[in-house]
Parts: C-alpha cells; structure tokens; sequence
C-alpha cells in the first residue's frame, strides 16, 4: 500500500522527486511531465506517489505503470486534458521554482476555469490560504482582446510581439494594479507574488471554499451594497489612480459584509486615454445590475462629477 502522502515531510519527498524527474527525466519525457502534475496538483488522490530512498529506481517505475495507465487515466478525469492545457511546460518550472522556493507551500485543486485563466487553491509556508491565478499562454484570443488596455498605458511602453511575453505582462500587470490598489487602503485580494504568468494572492474565502460574488448572494440592504461599491469604484480611482474596466457582479466578491473587488488584469491607470470610457461603463454595469434588484443608482456623471 502506498503511504498517504499528506504530511509535511511526505510532501517534502514529493518535492524533491518532482524536482529530480523534472530535471533528470523530463525534458525527453512527456509522460512523466504529466505525471508530476498529477502529483503537485493531489490529483492521484486515490493512490498517491509512493516514494522509496532510491527515487530513481522509483521515477522509473512509475514511469512504466503510468505509461500503462494513461489511456484509463485520461478517460477517468474530465479534468486532466485541461491541466495539461494550463500547464505547459514553462508553466510548470514556474509553479516547482515557487514550490521550491518556499514561496508556495502546496497546491490543490482548480477554483475556477475560465478561457484565459485558471485559478488553484493553495497554500503558503506559514499555512494561509492563497489563490494561484495561472494565465494560459496558449489562448489565441488573448492577444486581441488584450491590447487595448495595455497600449495607451504608460506604464507598459513596450508592446511584446510574441503571446507568451504578452500574457506574462498581463499576469504582472495585474500584480501592479492590485499592488496600487492595496497600498491605496482599497479592498482587493492582497498581492503576493508573481512570476511570467504565475500570480499569487491572498485568498478571499476560507478551508478551500473562495467567497461568494456579487451575483452570487442574496443582498440584504441592496441600496447600502451599491453605496459601498460606487464609494469603492470613487476610492479606485482617487486613491489609487485607476479605473478597474471590467467591474460587473463577477468581479466583486462578498467574503464577509464588505465588498472585494477582483480581476485586475485589465484595470488601466487613470492616465490611460480611455481611463473616463471605462470608469463610465464600469458604473453602468454596477448600476444595471442594482437596477434588478430594484435599487435607485445614480448616472455615471453625477457619480464621477468633476473627474
Ligand atoms: N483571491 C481570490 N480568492 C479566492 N477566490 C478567487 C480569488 N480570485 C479569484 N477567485 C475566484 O476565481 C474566479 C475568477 O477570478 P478572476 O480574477 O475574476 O479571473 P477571470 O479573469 O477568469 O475572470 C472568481 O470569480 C472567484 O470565484
Ligand atoms: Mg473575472
């Protein structure tokens, strides 16, 4: 029987085998690339690795089982064509170096899947909670829909050519975004650390379970919500200097009787030639969804006044 694999110590072992067959084996292997996924992501649950003192003789091993049994694995999770989508290779080391590094102590299952990003529950050295927000480099609509709110910031002058760089500028863009916002006082998941396209925050949620969003709770005093959240969006962008460009009920999320707002990648700075566009349209969707539950909103223009 293999041993469960839950403790500190075990997971250390994990570790240092991902970290040999990586370097080792890997590079000419795909297989076993899959198979350390499955590993730093808990996702052999059933059996986890079983680890002897000579990890080479193990890596192979397993090697040969898991060639058996990837056809069956494949089939038994819907969900292993999609971490082989998000983790690519470049991807991986990312997620490894943070692991080894002590930036990330462990890392659980998906959160949430969306098209160009994927968020993961994991967990830091002191044992708090964190959200990983992995961008995925192989998305093709990335690039387009992208470019404008990184072109017209002055921030980001140079415009990468290739999709990996670009992604990789998002994923740091966010990180900045958050960085104004929670130096400003604003309510937004604390950023803690990121790398190419690898983007670490403090978890708004708790034992696993990530907080409600707006469109998710049923609001008790909707009209007091809408005055924290336009007060929020006023704070944004007089504190902070930035408009978000993308707030909806999605991208607010209710962890404890306040608001969090989430989702920075696209928040420009205040200098941003369409900085006023977005602020506008960020209110009207605010506004639109308090308008359904039947709150009186005010027009973007009298929120914003002489901005
Ligand atoms: N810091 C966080 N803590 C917990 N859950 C989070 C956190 N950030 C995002 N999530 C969860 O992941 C979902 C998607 O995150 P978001 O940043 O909006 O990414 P996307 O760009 O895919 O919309 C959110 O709706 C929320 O449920
Ligand atoms: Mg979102």
């Amino acid at each position: 029987m293999a041993p469960k694999a839950s403790s500190g110590e075990e997971f250390d072992k994990i570790m240092s085998y991902c970290k040999h067959a990586l370097i080792s084996e890997a590079t000419s292997q795909p297989n076993l690339l899959v198979l350390i996924i499955d590993i730093l992501l808990g996702f052999d649950r059933r059996e986890r690795v079983s680890l002897s003192d000579k990890v080479d003789e193990n890596v192979r091993r397993r090697e040969v089982r898991y060639d058996r049994e990837r056809r069956v694995r494949i089939k038994w999770s819907e969900d292993t064509e999609s971490l082989e989508e998000v983790f690519d290779r470049r991807t991986i080391m990312t997620v490894l170096k943070m692991l080894n590094t002590g930036i990330l102590k462990e890392l659980h299952g998906a959160l949430k899947s969306g098209k160009e990003s994927k968020i993961y529950h994991g967990v830091d050295p002191k044992g708090n909670e964190v959200a990983v927000k992995i961008f995925l480099t192989t998305s093709n609509i990335f690039r387009h829909g992208r470019l404008k709110y990184i072109r017209g910031d002055p921030r980001f002058k140079d415009l990468p050519h290739d999709t990996q760089s670009l992604v990789d500028q998002w994923a740091s863009k966010e990180f900045k975004n958050l960085e104004l916002a929670d130096h400003a006082g604003i309510s937004v998941p604390k950023p803690i650390h990121v790398e190419k396209n690898v983007l670490i925050l403090g978890f708004i949620g708790k034992n696993g379970i990530p907080a409600p969003v707006l469109r998710e709770v049923r609001l008790q005093a909707a009209a007091d919500w809408y005055k924290k959240i336009i007060e929020l969006i006023k704070q944004l962008y007089d504190k902070a200097k930035l408009v978000h460009g993308d707030l909806s009920e999605y991208n607010i999320m209710i962890p404890n009787g306040y608001p969090v707002i989430i989702d920075f990648g696209q928040a420009v700075s205040t200098e941003h030639p369409e900085a006023r566009a977005f602020l506008e349209r960020d209110i009207e969707n605010i506004n639109h969804y308090f308008e359904s539950l039947n709150v009186r909103t005010q027009s973007p223009v009298r929120v914003i006044g002489a901005r």
